[in-house]
């Protein structure tokens, strides 16, 4: 015997706490809605486990982070989810999901049954054996997707005060960890294959900003090279990691943040994949009409650039979820989704925002000696992308609302010598 639900939302990060805000704010009955999450707590903002969760004074910790406080709305507490009738099955794997009959068998051998689908499962963290790297599971190496994983490296952070921390990764995981570590007064160095830091984003110029400010904070960097093994001793714990030029570097902690891959296995032979993720419509639909994808799992078109996207951002997840629930529960109304790409970090006291799509030539303006700086991304004679350091909110919506229009740029030294101004007049 199981349980039947009106909507099922599989999955239970952020897309999913943003989805259920939405279903109540559209009217939902007590016992229709059902979240099930192998976490063993309620949707919570990821972004802050590699912030304000690892910062070594009054940091952040749950249940202050719940979705959906980092959009200011309101903050979902279990108790929240139990007067709202909405029933939270946590700390539960599901194992399988058949499409066709609209079941779901969980890993404690219940069977959920549903009329729609969420898909909200996320990504995983590559592991290091996939690239052929033994020793990850090692007591003093952690990856950083969830709570868990969190708390390992908060424990290992203290278990080693001023120890020597090597990220492996030069993307977001790396570059938000390894500010954190700096905080915590670790030595950190940071060792990625690329020539520059937030390579997928930044241009070298952008990226040789961070870099320098990194150093001047204390981080090495080991660039153009990747790690070929760990040195471990008797006891299982990491000592060293050896790199592909030869050289080798102390380790009393290792944080490796190379990349995810969306949670598609549960669907694979049942649903269009695309992009890696569950291929949907402008309405979050998938292949089959009963089942909607949001967030990080799910590949859908951006009109804007007239391509399929799928996202790792937080933002995407938030909006996915929101329109998902829409086009569920009032089908006739239902628009397709229009979003503009949006990323964003903060580290030490540096904060930028990107809008819209890198690619095309790079303009770049502004003050990158320390003040605030930018770059804008032009393609097919068209703004396509901007970039902002250190601006302010007004400054923030300007190049969004600047990279939504697409401008028409003939002159590309006259938008540089304009600069942010372009932005703001726009
Ligand atoms: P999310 O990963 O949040 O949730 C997936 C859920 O599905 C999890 O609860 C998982 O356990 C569950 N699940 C998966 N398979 C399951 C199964 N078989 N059975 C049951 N449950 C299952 N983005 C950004 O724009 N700015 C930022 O600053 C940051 N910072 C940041 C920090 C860190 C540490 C991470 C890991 C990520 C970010 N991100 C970010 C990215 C952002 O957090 C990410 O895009 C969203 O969390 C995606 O939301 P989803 O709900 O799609 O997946
Ligand atoms: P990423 O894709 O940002 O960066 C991966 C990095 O791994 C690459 O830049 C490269 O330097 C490195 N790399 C790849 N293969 C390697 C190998 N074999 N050996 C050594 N290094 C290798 O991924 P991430 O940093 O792991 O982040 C994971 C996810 O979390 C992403 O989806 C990201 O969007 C999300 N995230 C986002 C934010 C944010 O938006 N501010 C913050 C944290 C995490």
């Amino acid at each position: 015997m199981g349980r039947a639900f009106v909507y099922v939302i599989l999955g239970g990060g952020v897309a999913a706490g943003y989805a259920a805000l939405e279903f109540t704010k559209r009217g939902i009955s007590h016992g229709e809605l059902c979240i099930i999450s192998e976490e063993p707590v309620a949707p919570y903002e990821r972004p802050a486990l590699s912030k304000g969760f690892l910062l070594p004074e009054a940091p952040a910790c749950l249940p202050s982070f719940h979705t959906c406080v980092g959009a200011n709305e309101e903050r979902l507490t279990p108790k929240w989810y139990k007067e709202h009738g909405i029933e939270l099955v946590l700390g539960t794997r599901v194992k399988s999901v058949d499409v066709r009959r609209k079941t779901i068998l969980t890993g404690s051998g219940e069977t959920i049954t549903y009329r729609t689908l969420i898909i909200a499962t996320g990504a995983r963290a590559l592991k290091l054996e996939e690239f052929g790297v033994k020793g990850s599971d090692s007591e003093n190496v952690c990856y950083l997707r969830n709570l868990v994983d969190a708390n390992r490296l908060v424990d290992l952070v203290q278990s080693c005060p001023g120890g020597n921390a090597v990220v492996i990764g030069g993307g977001y995981i790396g570059m938000e960890c390894a500010a954190s570590l700096v905080i915590n007064r670790m030595n950190v160095t940071m060792v990625f294959p690329e020539e520059h830091c937030m390579a997928r984003l930044f241009t070298p110029k952008i990226a040789s900003y961070y870099e320098e400010f990194y150093k001047s904070k204390g981080v090495n960097f080991v660039k153009g090279t990747i790690l070929s093994s760990f040195e471990i001793d008797p006891d299982g714990k990491v000592t060293a990691v050896n790199l592909r030029d030869g050289s080798s570097l102390p380790a009393d902690m290792v944080v490796v943040g190379i990349g995810i891959r969306p949670n598609t296995s549960l669907f694979e032979g049942q649903l269009t994949l695309e992009k890696g993720g569950i291929k949907v419509n402008g309405k979050m639909q998938s292949s089959n009409g009963s089942v909607y994808a949001v967030g990080d799992v799910a590949a859908f078109p951006v009109k804007l650039f007239g391509d399929s996207r799928r996202l790792e951002h937080v933002d995407s997840a938030r909006k996915t979820a929101r329109h998902a629930v829409a086009a569920i529960m009032e089908p006739n109304k239902a628009v397709e989704f229009d979003y503009l790409p949006f990323f964003y970090s903060r580290v030490f006291t540096l904060s930028w925002q990107f809008y819209g799509d890198n690619i095309g030539d790079v303009v770049h303006y502004g003050d990158f000696s320390g003040g605030t700086f930018g770059a804008y991304w032009v393609s097919n004679g068209h703004l396509v992308g901007s970039f902002l350091e250190g601006g302010t909110k007004e400054e923030y919506e300007a190049i969004a609302k600047a990279t939504r229009l697409k401008p028409a740029i003939e002159d590309v030294a006259e938008l540089e010598r304009q600069g942010l101004g372009f932005a703001l007049t726009a």
